[in-house]
């Protein structure tokens, strides 16, 4: 008997076989920072459990604060019991054996010199191969000088084993920072050594987005500017700035989401088939996209761009203050707290096609999804007395309530002829008995395995910010057209962002 298509599809194989790394030893820079203890130990520790840690593992956490082993183990078990309240001291003591600390400043040449003696005690010791990771999770103005030092201590090399680099977010700060960073990392690693990480990648349903579009036969024949009248991405933040106000007000919400990850989704979905499944066929299908971005001009900046920033309101019922309200955000500051972009790709799949990105804090619920609306029936012939039909939509929800739906018109039943919209409805949390994993778990594997199909490319980048200079520029040295603050915390963003829509049939999703 033929074998199940399925188990012949290289997709399918790809993506779900069993998938254990070699030996390797991570470095942590920023070892005491929120990431660290937030994202990154957790999402170790749920590999660990899963089985899918190296059989050698050992973990270096490396900062400016002064610390033992033993202090820093127990930080991070702390931290881990916030996620994992059932942690044993039986499990805590197996999964941290081999982490240790060293403290060191970043521009300190010995330091790296003592890491590169500890590594190598630690390839004897532990079997770690030779392998080495290291994840810059630090303040983004230290990138370029650790990867300098790295190198000039031969870290960078790999003649006993692997060496790779995990840049976070952001990666420069405009178009000549981000160029600037890219040459000083590629002068000690070349670009398969290099993992810029953007974790809406490692979101499962970002990654579905992929399977739904080249795993199906269904909807490529509708997935181009003859049936899709428009695309809607929204990421919203029921969250203010919180604590982060110093990084965010030079930030704003274009580089703090745009750049990243709703350029990315935006790729995901609008790009061509890749030629293989396999990372640098993906980034080069992503690249033509946002290098496909209509470039943004003054006129179109003030058409095709709304800013806002959120006063205070409330949310919840209770009572939140206003972007200015918020500590260590400076007096009169107009940085934006949402945008919303309207972007043409020309190219000739997308000719003409809107794509409205939308992202802010402080909206009423934490949401990302993606909506694609599909053009009315070229002839309606109930139009006489159906004169509310609701377009087609088809709306990946990216977080929270993970799924697809399907909405269409459905006759009601009776005597009368009238339609109402129903929804075809995938929900992860029903349809598996595994939930799904967290993006940094997904992201720290796919590294360990020298796949970087899940991570940026240095040209990606570019073309990102290329894109949005524009407009940052113009909102950088313009002040608002109306006054900020110009949306309530609790409310869904200005109204003005109601002008990207244009035709009547358009509306903002309320979520
Ligand atoms: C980060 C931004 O990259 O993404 C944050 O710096 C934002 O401001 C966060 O809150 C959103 O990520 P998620 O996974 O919560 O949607």
């Amino acid at each position: 008997m033929a074998a199940p298509i399925l188990l012949e599809n290289p997709l399918r194989q790809g993506l779900f076989s069993d998938r254990v790394p070699q030996p390797c030893s991570l470095v942590i820079y920023g070892a005491s920072g929120d990431l660290t203890h937030r994202k990154l130990v957790p999402a170790l520790f749920d590999l660990y459990e899963k089985h899918l840690l190296p059989s050698s593992f050992c973990l270096i956490g490396i900062s400016r604060s002064k610390m033992s082993d033993a202090e820093f183990k127990a930080k991070l078990k702390d931290s881990l019991k916030k996620s994992e309240p059932q942690l044993s001291d039986s499990l805590w003591d197996s999964f941290s054996q081999n982490f240790h600390y060293l403290a060191g400043s970043y521009d300190d040449r010995n330091a790296y010199e003592a890491l590169a003696r500890r590594l190598d005690q630690v390839d004897r010791e532990n079997g770690t191969a030779g392998n080495r990771i290291f994840y810059l999770s630090t303040p983004p103005n230290v990138f370029g000088d650790i990867v300098e030092n790295l190198g000039l201590a031969g870290l960078n090399r790999e003649d006993k084993g692997f060496s790779r680099v995990v840049i976070e977010k952001p990666f420069g700060h405009d178009l000549e920072s981000a160029k600037a960073l890219n040459v000083k990392v590629k002068e000690t690693f070349k670009e398969r050594q290099i993992y810029r990480i953007d974790h809406y990648l490692g979101k499962e349903t970002v990654q579905s987005l992929l399977v739904m579009r080249f795993a199906n036969s269904i909807f490529e024949p509708i997935w181009d500017r003859r049936y899709v009248d428009h695309v809607q991405i929204t990421a919203s933040e029921d969250l203010g700035v919180g604590t982060r106000a110093g990084y965010y007000d030079s930030s704003g919400v274009l580089r703090d989401m745009f750049q990243n990850h709703l350029f990315q989704v935006m790729c995901l979905i609008a790009m061509e088939p890749p030629v293989a499944f396999e990372a640098n066929a993906i980034r080069d299908e992503k690249l033509k996209i946002l290098k496909a971005i209509r470039p943004f001009n003054e006129d179109t900046v003030y058409q095709w761009a709304i800013r806002g920033q959120y006063g205070p309101g409330f949310l919840a019922g209770e009572k939140v203050p206003g972007y200015l309200q918020e500590e260590g955000v400076p007096a009169g500051s107009f940085a934006p707290t949402y945008a919303a972009l309207k972007i043409f790709l020309d190219t000739w799949r997308w000719h003409g096609v809107p794509f409205l990105l939308r992202s802010g804090k402080r909206m009423p619920k934490r949401t990302t999804e993606v909506a694609i609306q599909f053009k009315e029936p070229p002839n309606l012939l109930f139009k006489n007395n159906l004169v509310n039909l609701a377009p087609n939509l088809l709306v990946v929800r990216i977080q929270p309530d993970e799924g697809i739906t399907l909405k269409f018109e459905t006759k009601v039943p009776g005597m009368s002829m009238e339609a109402r919209t129903v929804n075809m409805d995938f929900r992860y949390g029903t349809a598996f008995a595994e939930g799904s994993s967290e993006a940094y778990e997904r992201l720290l594997l796919d590294c360990m395995l020298g796949d970087a199909t899940l991570f940026i490319r240095g040209d990606e980048v570019e073309a990102a910010w290329e894109a949005l200079m524009p407009v940052i520029s113009l909102w950088e040295t313009t002040p608002p057209e109306h006054k900020f603050p110009n949306y309530e915390a609790g409310t869904w963003g200005p109204p003005d962002a109601d002008n990207l829509l244009e035709k009547p049939w358009r509306k903002w999703r309320r979520l």
